[in-house]
């Protein structure tokens, strides 16, 4: 074990988006804001800001046309890569108008979780994807994928790690850059991720992968250590561990960021953050949503000498 380890991994925060979709209380645009500059500040390059998806099926990101413009104009838009989530033609185009420069598309490894959180089937799917990834990529997009359910899924429960990754392969073929696999609903454990990881790898490449893992049972940074382990460099997180999927029910928030950032900065990996400013970007996300975080690093701050 740990052989391999790399000197650096590169962390998408997700808690603007991922984070906030599945909040009770809708936070104001110049709260969004301020936790994104506190994410900035922390030294996370790559953050996804919001969703262009339809605001009757999210309202917590309504905003996002405000917020996306709001963010382009900012100086911070110039380091750091803000990306959001599109589902159609519809999303690529208020994208566009707001400045957007990466966009990231979405389906599930399953029939059931595609419907619900889409109400289109796998093959529609990939029908819109064929057209949209390229047609964004005209517009001088970059376009991440995720493939969710992967781990397993809220409807159909097991799911098959072929099935998966032939979607995820599917979705680098049109030209997605990154394909970041999800653990949804957080069931995952590590023997089942070091199977998952291996197929993705064989048949897709490590470098194209990135592991997005909610943590509803305990597991996601052991799943994140295997991955790591076996050649994984793209990690998803969310500040806090805020997160969830409305059409995904029994999940809970992603990864915390501080606490994966403390296991690599442990491990002598570095992330490019600051895990002091990480921790206060953590009290700013409960401060705006308004309620306490899980995520363990948040809770506990870091080791001090009494
Ligand atoms: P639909 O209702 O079938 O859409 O939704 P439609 O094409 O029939 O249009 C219906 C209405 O929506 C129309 O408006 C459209 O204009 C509007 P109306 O005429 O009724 O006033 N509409 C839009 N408005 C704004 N922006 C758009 C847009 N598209 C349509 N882009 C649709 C289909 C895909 C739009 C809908 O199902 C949707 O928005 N779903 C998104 C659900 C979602 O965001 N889920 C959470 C994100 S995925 C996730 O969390 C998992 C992830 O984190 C990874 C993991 O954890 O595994 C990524
Ligand atoms: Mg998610």
């Amino acid at each position: 074990m740990f052989s391999a380890l790399p000197d650096s991994v590169s962390i998408c925060e997700v808690s603007p988006r991922d984070g906030l979709q599945n909040q009770p209380v809708i936070v104001s645009l110049d709260k969004k804001l301020e936790l994104i500059d506190a994410l900035v500040a922390s030294g996370l390059r790559r953050i996804e800001a919001t969703s262009f998806v339809s605001p009757k099926w999210i309202p917590q990101l309504a905003d996002a046309d405000a917020l996306a413009k709001a963010l382009m104009a900012r100086a911070a838009s110039k380091t750091v890569q803000f990306s959001a989530l599109c589902p159609n033609e519809q999303g690529v185009e208020r994208a566009s108008r707001a400045g957007v420069t990466e966009i990231a598309v979405f389906m599930s490894a399953t029939e059931s979780h595609t419907q619900k959180n889409t109400n289109r089937s796998t093959a529609e799917a990939f029908a819109i994807f064929a057209e949209l990834v390229p047609a964004a990529m005209k517009r001088g997009m970059r376009v991440r994928a995720y493939v969710s359910t992967v781990w397993g899924c809220p409807y159909e429960g097991e799911v098959k790690p072929a099935v998966a990754i032939a979607i995820a392969k599917q979705l680098i073929d049109y030209g997605c850059y990154q394909v970041s696999l999800g653990d949804t609903i957080g069931v995952g454990t590590p023997k089942q991720t070091k199977e998952i990881v291996e197929r993705a790898i064989g048949e897709i490449g490590a470098e194209k992968l990135a592991l997005h893992l909610h943590d509803t049972r305990g597991t996601a940074l052991a799943n994140a250590l295997v991955g790591l382990e076996l050649g994984v460099r793209g990690f998803d997180a969310s500040v806090g561990g805020m997160g969830g999927c409305p059409y995904a029910p029994g999940a809970a928030g992603n990864l915390a960021t501080e606490d994966l950032v403390y296991m690599l900065h442990g491990m002598g990996i570095s992330t490019g953050i600051d895990l002091e400013k990480l921790i206060v970007a953590g009290r700013v996300a409960s401060r705006v949503v308004e309620s306490a975080l899980p995520g363990k690093v948040h809770q506990a701050g870091l080791p001090r000498v009494m």
